[in-house]
């Protein structure tokens, strides 16, 4: 009967899939244990959030992915698996699924800061049968922290816990972070376990700067060693 009126059997097959669909989906934003919360995680700082946006803007993610299965090949050559609460910051996540060069999302603390320079600017230099496109201009190009305060303000509005104070701070630990010699106790303070450094080894800010605090730290908030995914929850 249904079956013979085209508009009817629409209207009831929407109503079908509208309650499946509710039944399958509500309960996800309710349940303690989808929200995984693990230890160590934080959100990004100033300057690898400006790194990521460098990333993103260069496409990094057509080639890369940042998603390591829970399979032995992979655990075995990337390390733990990626977990959800990896992720949880990201706007948007940077999985993929095309890798046509390796996983990153372990990356961080893999190399130094210097091979990282060398292999953006000409990845054949250090990986002699590299395919990766040279990024050498991301050196001489010069970085302010002009907009970061709007930034961390975007990223708020969709939900990265950024304090009244880390806004307010941005400016400095945008710089500080490439600064060595710098005062850095109240990045660390805002930010546990960022990476200090003078990243690309030039005295100026620069995207080279940005893009390798995002790589170091990729991977390395959360500590592997002493994580169990059942104490977790
Ligand atoms: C056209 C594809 C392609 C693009 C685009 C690309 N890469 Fe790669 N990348 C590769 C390949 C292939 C390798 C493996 C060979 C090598 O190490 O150079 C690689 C290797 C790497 C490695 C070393 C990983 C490891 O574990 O040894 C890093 C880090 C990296 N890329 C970062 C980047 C960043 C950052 C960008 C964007 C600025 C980028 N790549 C863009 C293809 C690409």
């Amino acid at each position: 009967m249904i079956e013979r009126s085209a508009s009817l059997l629409f209207i009831f097959s929407l109503l079908v899939v509208t309650i499946g669909g509710v039944v399958e989906i509500a309960p996800l934003f309710y349940l303690e244990n989808t929200i995984e919360d693990v230890e160590g995680m934080r959100p990004y700082t100033p300057l690898e959030l400006t790194g990521r946006d460098i990333y993103i803007r260069e496409g990094c993610y057509t080639c890369h992915s940042q998603m390591i299965r829970p399979m032995r090949d992979e655990i075995e050559r990337y390390g733990h698996y990626s977990l959800a609460a990896e992720s949880k910051y990201d706007h948007p996540f940077q999985w993929g699924s095309k890798r046509t060069g390796p996983d990153l999302a372990r990356v961080g603390g893999r190399y130094s800061d210097a091979w990282h320079v060398d292999h953006l600017k000409d990845p054949a230099s250090v990986v002699p049968v590299s395919i990766m496109p040279k990024y050498a201009f991301l050196s001489e190009q010069r970085i302010e922290p002009t907009y970061i305060e709007s930034l961390l303000k975007t990223h708020r509005m969709v939900g990265v816990p950024y304090t009244d104070e880390m806004i307010e701070s941005a400016k400095a630990d945008f710089r500080v972070q490439a600064d060595p010699f710098g005062d850095t106790d109240g990045l660390m303070e805002r930010y546990p376990g960022a990476i200090v450094s003078n990243f690309d080894g030039q005295p100026q800010l620069t995207e080279m700067d940005a893009l390798v605090a995002y790589l170091q730290m990729l991977g390395t908030l959360v500590d592997f060693s002493t994580f169990t995914p059942d104490a977790s929850r």
